[in-house]
């Protein structure tokens, strides 16, 4: 099938990759030529574990392409998808001018009829917004659809080619059949195609990360009761987890939830709620918590040193917001390193993705390292924010000869607790003993 990606953002460079991989024929839009002719000339623009090898092959079977040019992107396709970005606006709500302008663009320039799929996390209500611009623009037949993404960064290959399901929003019969033809290949295991009307498919959206950002914050604050109790969270992870009802995933306390969506959605929803007078309180709470908990180390770090971090050096491992990416939006790291430098301490910080990003917001204000090992060398403390494979199993002789002392803070629990208090550690982990 001919689609065009309008937007070639994350989430659309992803669905257009995918998309091409089953063997469409896919022609991505964006309005930045100079990004167009890298991508044609094989340059992918963000860092996704999976993607390059898709995206060289699509290229290169030319099912494939990019252009700046809206008009030749959707001349014969059959389904256009908006990825464009709803940046949240002063008061929080997501902001709608790229994707009604877009919606305008393109109803000046079809002859013939289309379906458009809103793609983008978008508040309840525009799929009729985007509808009423094409019917004030155009007399050609259009379909709008609410198809939200479930990609996780770092593994949004795996969530687009096998998900666990598709959501589509649409009440029209034709756009129905052309959005089950395009998504049949994803979904040959059994998983669901679940069809409903426009608004609960955007609703959907929000409800899921936002019921997902509440589970994490839950676990955050058992495991802050933990600690306060002497139970051990792990412990207590396991035992609620294997409840078919509430699942093992996302159970998993840490320095708080980050990223461009949980913060963005659970904010968003909450305004939507407000606006039709509802008090979507709980929300509230979870963003509270959360803001909380992305410093909760430093509290403990406080703590520990009795309230002078001042001249004291620490290592911290990982910046980005979680493993896999170079992604710091929202990361709790920037929070850390916030909070740590206006303590007067001093950071050696090491990833192996996201240095650059940090570089460009913190500059030197902190240091970066060329490896984890050199990071700890002459710190008081290792700080551990992402849970990077390589900072499971590291060289713990090496961490020793780097450390002024055995002393680690670390908010994604990755070692055994046991181990590092008989190996002579002070061990601070989430909702587990000291
Ligand atoms: C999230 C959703 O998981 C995707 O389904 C959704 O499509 C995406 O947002 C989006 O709206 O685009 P993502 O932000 O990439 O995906 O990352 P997650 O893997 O969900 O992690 C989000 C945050 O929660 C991270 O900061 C992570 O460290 C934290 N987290 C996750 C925990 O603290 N504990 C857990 O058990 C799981």
């Amino acid at each position: 099938m001919k689609i065009a990606v309008v937007g070639t953002g994350y989430v659309g460079l992803v669905t257009g990759t995918c998309l091409a991989e089953t063997g469409n024929d896919v022609t991505c839009v964006d309005i930045n030529e100079e990004k167009v002719e890298k991508m044609n000339r094989g340059q992918i623009p963000i860092y996704e574990p999976g993607l390059e090898t898709l995206f060289y092959r699509n290229i290169a079977q030319r099912r494939l392409d990019f252009t700046s040019n809206l008009a030749d992107a959707i001349k014969d396709a059959k389904i256009i998808f908006l990825a464009l970005p709803t940046p949240p606006g002063d008061d929080g709500s997501a902001d709608l001018s790229y994707v009604l302008g877009a919606a305008k663009d393109i109803a000046g320039l079809i002859t013939d009829y289309k379906v458009v799929v809103t793609k983008s996390t978008v508040p309840v209500g525009t799929a009729d917004k985007v509808t009423a611009v094409f019917r004030a623009n155009t007399s050609v037949e259009v379909d709008v659809v609410s198809n939200p993404e479930f990609l996780r960064e770092g593994v949004a290959v795996e969530d687009f080619m096998k998900p666990d399901r598709v959501v589509v929003g649409t009440r029209s019969e034709r756009a129905r059949k052309l959005m089950e033809e395009l998504y049949g290949p994803y979904v040959r295991s059994g998983n669901p195609i679940i069809f409903m009307d426009e608004r609960s498919s955007e609703l959907t959206k929000y409800a899921a990360n936002s019921f997902l950002a509440t589970k994490i914050t839950f676990m955050n604050e058992v495991a802050n009761l933990c600690e306060l109790v002497g139970a051990d969270v792990d412990m207590v992870r396991r035992g609620i987890g294997a409840d078919a009802r509430i699942g093992k995933r996302f159970l998993f306390p840490g320095v708080g939830y980050g990223g461009s969506c949980f913060p963005k959605d659970v904010q968003a929803l909450a305004k939507s709620a407000s606006e039709v007078n509802y008090d979507f309180s709980i929300l509230n709470s979870v963003m509270s918590v959360n803001e909380k908990q992305k410093v909760v180390i430093v509290e403990k770090m406080r703590r520990y040193y009795k309230g002078d971090l001042k001249g004291k050096k620490f290592a911290m491992w990982g910046l980005a917001f979680k493993p896999e990416t170079d992604d710091i939006r929202e990361a709790p790291a920037l929070y850390i390193i916030d909070e740590l430098l206006k303590e007067g301490a001093e950071i050696v910080a090491y990833d192996p993705e996201a240095m650059e990003n940090v570089k460009r917001l913190k500059g030197d204000t902190i240091k970066y390292a060329a490896d984890a090992y050199e990071a700890v060398q002459g710190a008081d403390a290792l700080i551990i924010v992402t849970e990077w494979s390589l900072f499971r199993t590291p060289d713990f002789d090496r961490i020793e000869a780097g450390l002024k002392s055995r002393v680690i803070f670390d908010g994604r629990n990755l070692y055994d607790l046991q181990k590092m208090i008989d190996c002579g550690y002070y061990y601070n982990s989430i909702g587990r003993k000291t």
